[in-house]
């Protein structure tokens, strides 16, 4: 008989139309800290007074120098883990078509994934609130608070923030790539945040097998995963990988 492993990778094997949705966990491998949990993002920082589009507006220079700068430090020198290796290696090899992204931090873009919709936008960019400029992140200046744009307005980063929409634009690319995969990936996500978590739970409906990597249990595990591969995302992955290949190679 198949261990979850061997028929996780049996199905991704068959599939040319599979989709991932990753969260915070795949990028804990890389140094990022997750949100939730032990030494979680929202430990040190109370969302609702850091993350809050209102908290931002009120005072832009507290939630630069306290939060923004700081992620910012963390995300520039992040790079890619095995985790999102693999997931690059499963779109090379023909298999997963696009990635939806919780995280602003590029590393899939890095690993190689050519289609990769960043629900919760990006800190790779900065936008200025007066004039609507865009600058990458290397270009903005962290020594004046908060970076300001030559215009004189303040820059934010294009993600978004607490309390502010997704983009009409790329939550209905989600939700159609979603109902169109026959595989979703759920790749470290505690699938508690809005609308994002619905993904899943569409790609199920539409006929998908799901598959999860986490090393905790989730939401879904019970009601939506068809398997739940628990560990760490750079590991599993790999030995996901693994067997893939190997189910590939017999087949041909
Ligand atoms: N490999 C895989 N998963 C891991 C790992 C790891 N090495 N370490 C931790 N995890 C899992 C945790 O068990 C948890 O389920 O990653 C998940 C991280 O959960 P969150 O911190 O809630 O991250 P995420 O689901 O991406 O949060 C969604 O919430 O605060 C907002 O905008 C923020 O995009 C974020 C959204």
């Amino acid at each position: 008989m198949d261990t979850l492993m061997q028929g996780a990778a049996r199905d991704l094997a068959r599939s040319n139309r599979a989709v991932a949705l990753t969260g915070a966990g795949i990028s804990v491998e890389s140094g990022i800290p997750p949100f939730r949990g032990k030494g979680g993002v929202w430990e040190k920082f109370d969302p609702m007074a850091y993350a809050h589009i209102d908290a931002f507006l009120q005072d832009p220079e507290r939630v630069w120098r306290e939060f923004l700068v700081v992620l910012k430090a963390t995300l520039d020198i992040a790079a890619p883990n095995a985790g999102h290796h693999g997931l690059a290696r499963l779109e090379a090899l023909g298999i997963l078509t696009t990635i939806i992204t919780q995280n602003i931090d590029g590393l899939h873009q890095a690993a190689g994934n050519s289609d990769v919709i960043e629900f919760h936008g990006t800190f790779a960019r900065y936008r200025c609130m007066a004039c609507g400029a865009r600058i990458s992140s290397r270009r903005i200046d962290t020594r004046r608070m908060p970076p300001r744009c030559d215009c004189g307005g303040i820059f934010r980063p294009e993600c978004v923030f607490f309390g502010e929409m997704i983009p009409p634009q790329r939550l209905w690319r989600s939700e159609q790539v979603a109902a169109s995969c026959d595989v979703m990936l759920v790749v470290g996500t505690s699938a508690v945040v809005q609308p994002a978590a619905l993904m899943p739970l569409i790609a199920k409906q539409s006929g998908a097998t799901v598959i999860e990597i986490n090393p905790e249990r989730t939401p879904l595990t019970d009601s939506v995963s068809d398997y739940f591969l628990q560990g760490g995302a750079g590991e599993t992955m790999t030995e996901l990988l693994q067997q893939v290949q190997r189910h590939i190679a017999e087949t041909i």
